[in-house]
């Protein structure tokens, strides 16, 4: 290895990755840090993945976030894993350590637990339960971090149950199961719900979970950003609850990457998420 000092290089690893606001967002912090270096979008096919990765820290590459379709698949190759990434399943986050390890880590729960502090002030995950929409890659995250936060229940509900199940046989007897139809009844007196499935997102399939149960004051949060403001969050108002949109998510869970990769804690601005929605 070289001994000059490095621009340092991060990245996105998917595929497809074009469509990733990912650079949109690292570049800005990039610039407002004035900090000389880079973070591109890689496609990269599944075979391919172990060799991109440990050749990628060869060329400079100090780490890498990484999307559909390679979370769990990066998780494997990893040398060394985060608890965090372990219980959840799938990393979003690599480190290319010096010692030429690739230590995993998953950003997504503290991303959606960063953005409901920045958004609902006052948020307190404790003071009732949880009721979760999804039972996805998205779900285990935001799961595994609400239990975290000390949530004294977590009701979820997938259309496909036996996901559902399975998140229950593996985080326990906090974790509560509804049927799909009854997905509205497990709103009654929760404090926090979250729609963690794709209804709601344009292109994707309408919202239509009854939200009859909302009770006002709770606070809902949707993952889905496009739109920004989801046929959830507008009934969710109108019933009298605080709305956190789904974009914070995105931004905060990149905070540990960038601050690791490039030496500086980001801030999550109202100019970085114009940044990322114009872009
Ligand atoms: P992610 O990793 O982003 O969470 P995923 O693992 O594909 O993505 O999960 C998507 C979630 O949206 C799942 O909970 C999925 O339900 P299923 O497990 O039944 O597939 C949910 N979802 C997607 N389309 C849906 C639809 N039309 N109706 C109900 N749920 C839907």
């Amino acid at each position: 290895m070289s001994d000059h000092p490095r621009i340092p290089l991060a990245g996105v690893i998917g595929s497809p990755i074009a469509h990733s606001r990912s650079p949109v967002l690292f570049r800005h912090w990039l610039d407002q840090y004035e900090i000389t270096g880079y973070y591109v979008p890689i496609d990269v096919d599944a075979e391919d993945l172990e060799t991109v990765l440990r050749t990628l820290p060869k060329a400079g590459f100090v780490g890498v976030n990484v999307t559909i379709p390679h979370k769990i698949r990066a998780l494997e190759i990893a040398d060394v894993i985060s608890d965090r990434a372990a219980l959840i399943g799938a990393a979003n986050t690599l480190i290319f350590r010096p010692d030429g390890k690739i230590y995993a880590d998953n950003t997504d729960g503290y991303g959606f637990i960063a953005n409901l502090k920045q958004n609902a002030p006052g948020w307190d995950a404790t003071i009732g339960p949880a009721a979760v929409l999804g039972a996805g890659g998205a779900a285990r995250a935001i799961v595994a971090s609400l239990l975290e936060s000390g949530a004294p229940e977590i009701r979820i509900s997938n259309r496909t149950r036996a996901r559902a199940d399975a998140l229950r046989a593996e985080f326990g007897a906090r974790l509560v199961v509804y049927d799909w139809v009854q997905a509205g009844n497990m709103l009654e007196d929760a404090t926090t719900v979250v729609n963690t499935t794709s209804l709601g997102m344009v292109g994707k399939q309408e919202f239509r979970v009854p939200l009859d149960a909302l009770k006002p004051g709770a606070t809902c949060c949707d993952i889905v950003y496009t739109p920004l403001k989801t046929k959830f969050l507008i009934e969710a108002e109108e019933a009298g609850c605080v709305i956190v949109d789904g974009l914070g998510m995105l931004l905060h869970q990149a905070v540990p990457g960038f601050e690791r990769w490039f030496g500086q804690r980001p801030e999550v601005t109202e100019g970085l998420r114009e940044a990322v929605l114009n872009a």
